[in-house]
């Protein structure tokens, strides 16, 4: 709980090939996450060509590590102590997972504190050796976490991983440094672990009759109709506990209660407020049955934590305690007889008195529990260890309040979310962090003292699986935004340029040995520059030493840096594509339609919802249609309950002869079409004349592409005012809220 206040030493030398086997980019030291202290000695290299080591009796990660490393050339493994080149010293005063390495000459010298530290030690060695410089460079590493939590979470419960997939998990947990496995073992969707004394969890609660197909908010909702299920046997369990155990991984099981109940309830309803019957769900969601607090419900879920902590042997067992709705407790004359025995003030109360009741008899097993922040909700429990999801309130009151607190707030730490916006991405639950985003975390609020700090032990990326259904789909969703969660809970994420140079190398091992990681880094998203008068041009961030390279019509190849911008002078099609090093990024493609509008002054007033604000105006008037398909993305600007008034100043007098305007239609997500536009002329700007107007638009599907015909109207400015709803009338769908209405391309002809 210690802080350790480091300064981080970025080095950028040339990357390096000679005498190596590796083929593909060289980074000094290649390690992620990146060592605390990293000092080469000038550019001098050491004369080891084969690293020759010798592991202490009785280390656990022995396997592990030989396993490891088996396709790393330049190192071996060796019995014969007196031959090994890499000397491992044990020092006691070393703090908890740290080491020191240093690369001589002829040797390299390990210091480790313990066996995690000494497994970080050859981590580290073996990552420098396979993506590092080759032969080493001479240098010095001093390297310690600057969490003692770091974790990552896996949701087996909305979509069942098998035991070897989870040992993927596991492996790929260990060589980045994460040292804490929460598994997410029982929710609705099913129950995935054995008890013996309860054995219809598995018989009954590990099944569910089908599975949602597409999004939650889809409509109509669609099922599979597959029965799907699956469950983890003790002996299993137990395979699973030593596998991590064998890389110093921690695992913290969770037992959901009191919400996130029905495969339980569906298993024994007489645990549940109405006695049921109940359903393993089929959908995702809160459910609003949930375990009655009676004490059947307490001596199940003793048993339940009897065997628990039987199979676990680490500190920590999660109860769950989020979304637990409260609605079956104040219908239940048990709870409110209950609520008023205990002289408790409300069913919040009562909640607490669950969470308190359970983490007394966890403790009496000599182990503590971690709950998801609604815990503090009516009292939290004396030992608890909170983990902040919503947010960072509830880490911040836990550690004021003299609570340890693991921070794994939704808008960094959730990698369900899309990490890139391209059209496509696999579908996911919402929410955008990029690899980015997540580099760029900080897990402890700023608002704590110094004091309160120490409470905050480290973080966690939690993979919810609703919308991942295979373990492929858990290594694109996880794997390269867990690298950039590595470098934050080690402390050294300072350096994003130097991380992506990292990123790159490790990404490529990945895909070598057949892991699905996502690559997104060269991904290109536009930004439009138009509707200032001066025409269109483009422009793109990229990381340092991307080149944006475009070819015009199919012809003409050009280049631009990022950044740079690029100037759109034909209606022809441009196609743009990003290349670093050796990588390419996805093409993007815009056929230009150069129209009169794309040459004016534009105004929106009042500006587009900030939620669907797209490149802004210049968005309306930049040659390019919307997709037909999304009215998300750069193009579409959304108004939520409120008209588009939109005024083109052609900056001259003009003939104008059409305008196309395009509104998308999608009522199921109350996006409607305008009931009314009407198009304004003006030679000044101050006085408009109607032109002309269209209140009944037709029947349209998807897109409304809605034409004028203006016969030459000769003016300098063009407003256009396309009426919203307001709000959604009776009888249509979404009646009574916002209407929203979308438009993009005003062309003008
Ligand atoms: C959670 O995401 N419900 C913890």
């Amino acid at each position: 709980m210690h802080y350790f206040y480091l300064v981080f030493f970025a080095f950028f030398f040339q990357s390096c090939r000679e005498n190596s086997d590796i083929s593909g980019p060289r980074h000094p030291h290649g390690i992620i996450p990146a060592p605390a202290f990293f000092q080469p000695s000038g550019e001098e290299k050491s004369n080891i060509r084969q690293l020759k080591i010798c592991l202490p009796e009785n280390f656990g990660p022995t396997g592990y590590l030989q396993q490891l490393s088996k396709a790393v050339a330049q190192l071996t493994w060796t019995a014969d102590c007196s031959s090994s080149n890499v000397i491992l010293v044990h020092e006691d005063s070393l703090l908890s997972e740290s080491y020191r390495l240093a690369v001589e000459k002829d040797s390299v010298r390990i210091s480790y504190a313990d066996d995690r530290g000494l497994q970080y030690a050859l981590t580290s060695l073996i990552q420098m050796a396979e993506f590092g410089d080759f032969p080493l460079r001479m240098c010095t590493i001093q390297d310690r976490p600057s969490f003692s939590y770091r974790g990552m979470h896996l949701d087996v419960a909305r979509h069942f991983f098998s035991v070897e997939d989870v040992k993927k998990y596991l492996d790929f947990m260990a060589f980045y440094k994460f040292n804490h496995f929460h598994w997410h073992l029982t929710d609705d969707q099913g129950w995935r672990i054995e008890i013996k004394k309860y054995p219809k969890l598995t018989e009954t609660g590990a099944w569910r009759k089908e599975t949602l197909v597409g999004h939650y908010n889809d409509e109509p909702v669609r099922y599979d109709g597959q029965k799907y299920g699956g469950f983890y046997t003790q002996g299993e369990i137990r395979e699973i506990v030593k596998y991590a155990a064998d890389r110093n991984i921690t695992v913290v099981p969770e037992i959901e209660m009191p919400g996130h109940a029905l495969a339980a309830l569906a298993s024994y309803p007489e645990l549940g407020c109405s006695g049921g019957p109940y359903e393993v769900a089929t959908t995702w969601g809160v459910f609003t049955d949930v375990f009655c607090p009676t004490e059947a419900t307490f001596t199940f879920l003793e048993g339940v934590i009897d065997e628990v902590v039987t199979l676990f042997p680490g500190k920590y067992i999660h109860i769950g305690g989020d979304e637990c709705p409260k609605e079956s407790w104040k219908k239940s004359a048990f709870c409110q007889q209950l609520i008023k025995s205990r002289g408790l003030k409300d069913v919040y109360a009562l909640q607490s008195y669950f969470i308190t009741r359970m983490e007394k008899y966890i403790n009496t097993k000599g182990r503590q529990i971690i709950g998801w922040d609604e815990i503090l909700e009516g009292g939290l429990a004396p030992n608890a260890t909170v983990m902040s999801w919503r947010g960072n309130e509830g880490g911040i009151e836990a550690a004021m309040t003299g609570h340890e607190a693991i921070m794994t707030p939704g808008s960094h730490c959730y990698f369900d979310h899309y990490q890139s916006e391209g059209p496509e991405e696999p579908l996911a639950i919402g929410g955008f962090t990029s690899l980015e985003k997540v580099y760029g975390w900080n897990p402890v609020p700023e608002s704590l003292n110094a004091e309160q700090r120490n409470f905050i032990i480290g973080g966690q990326a939690n993979v919810w699986t609703e919308y991942i259904r295979t373990y492929d789909r858990v290594e694109y969703m996880a794997y390269a935004r867990a690298m950039a969660m590595s470098e934050v809970l080690w402390g050294t994420n300072s350096n994003y340029q130097d991380f992506l140079d990292r990123f790159d190398i490790h990404h490529l091992y990945w895909q070598k040995t057949g892991a699905n990681v996502a690559y997104h880094l060269l991904d290109l998203k536009p930004q439009f520059l138009s509707g200032d008068g001066k025409g269109v041009r483009v422009k793109f961030t990229a990381p340092e030493g991307t080149v944006i390279n475009y070819v015009i019509n199919g012809q003409e190849e050009k280049k631009a840096k990022p950044g740079e911008e690029i100037v759109i002078d034909r209606s022809v099609n441009y196609t743009f594509q990003a290349k670093r090093g050796e990588r390419t990024g996805r093409k993007i493609s815009f056929n230009f339609d150069l129209h009169l509008g794309t040459q004016a002054i534009i105004q929106i007033d009042p500006p587009p919802s900030s939620k669907y604000f797209g490149n802004g105006p210049a968005s309306l008037v930049n040659g390019v249609n919307g997709r037909n398909d999304s009215y998300s993305g750069v193009e579409w600007l959304g108004f939520e309950g409120t008209d588009a008034v939109i005024t083109l100043d052609f900056q001259k007098n003009v003939t104008l002869n059409q305008v196309l305007l395009r509104f998308f239609k999608a009522e199921g997500q109350w996006i409607y079409l305008p009931p009314l536009i009407e198009l304004y002329t003006s030679p000044d700007g101050v006085s408009f004349s109607k032109y002309t107007s269209i209140s009944n638009i037709g029947a349209y599907e998807k897109i409304g592409d809605i034409l004028f015909n203006l016969g030459g109207a000769n003016t300098r400015f063009l407003k256009i005012h396309a009426h919203n709803y307001g709000v959604i009338p009776d009888g249509r769908q979404g009646a009574g809220h916002r209407a929203w209405l979308f438009i993009d391309e005003i062309a003008v002809r």
